[in-house]
């Protein structure tokens, strides 16, 4: 996998330096903790295999054979109070890949996974270490050719696979020249990377479930606002704006991976 990747990575800096784990707990915990002790922007961090592969708010993350599982140290222009955007980058990155290498029409799941068929083929999660400096470390999970129902049905309705038989060295090159490329223009100005997602956000003016960590509602999702927050529109007719939930479409029932 390394040698190959290698031979096939056309990025500036992203993936330059790399550590390559056939089982490592999570790559997004070693990659963090690289970033603590120094390490510098582009830092990879892969692994064949996780054992407590980490979603967002705290789930786990499932893989298995066919699961392509990374995380990078992203430094340059980074600022703390705006990290949240990273994930936003990053989804849009994995979105760019999944269109041109397949037939495919993904969509974006605010804030930042990516679906297909309007289930779930890539997870993001950006977390931040603000020592020595601030760092952003954006994990990516994609069920290249792992579909998570066959270890867990209950993630039938909301996960697939991209059933994708090709090389996964080859998705990692693509996939980190395509977030460097999100990354560059991400800092000419956010306004491009919000326009991108709202080109490509799932779910707009559907009826939706949003589950925030004190409570669920339901509504209509208008879309997201210059601040990247989801804009709801309640059963009243009044007005939300949202930092950080899940959202579905209310007829789907499930778990998510
Ligand atoms: C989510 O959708 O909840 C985010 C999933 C992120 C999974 C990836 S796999 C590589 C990296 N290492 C982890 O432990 N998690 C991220």
């Amino acid at each position: 996998m390394k040698d190959r990747f290698s031979a096939l990575l056309r990025t500036r800096s992203l993936g330059r330096e790399h550590a390559f784990f056939d089982t490592i707990d999570s790559t997004q915990t070693q990659a963090a903790a690289l970033a603590t002790r120094g390490a510098g922007h582009g830092t990879l961090v892969h692994a064949r295999e996780q054992t407590s592969g980490r979603g967002r708010a705290g789930r786990l993350w499932v893989s298995g054979t066919g699961s392509l599982c990374f995380s990078v140290v992203l430094k340059e222009g980074v600022v703390a109070a705006e990290a949240f955007q990273w994930s936003f980058v990053a989804g849009l990155a994995v979105h760019d890949v999944i269109s041109a290498r397949t037939a495919l029409s993904p969509r974006l799941k605010w804030p930042n996974d990516v679906l297909v068929n309007r289930k779930k083929v890539a997870g993001v999660l950006c977390t931040l270490e603000l020592a020595p400096t601030p760092s952003v470390i954006v994990g990516v999970g994609v069920n290249l050719a792992f579909d998570p129902a066959s270890v867990d049905g209950s993630l039938a309705p909301r996960a697939t696979t991209l059933a994708a038989a090709d090389d996964p060295a080859d998705w990692l090159a693509a996939l980190l020249l395509a977030l460097e490329a999100r990354a560059d223009a991400h800092l000419t100005g956010a306004r491009h990377t919000l326009a991108a997602f709202r080109e490509r956000m799932a779910f707009v003016g559907e009826s939706v479930e949003v589950t925030t960590q004190s409570a669920t509602f339901r509504g209509t999702c208008l879309g997201v606002d210059e601040g990247f927050e989801l804009i709801l529109q309640d059963t009243a007719g009044a007005r939300h704006t949202i930092a950080a939930a899940d959202v579905w479409p209310v007829e789907r029932r499930g778990e998510e991976q």
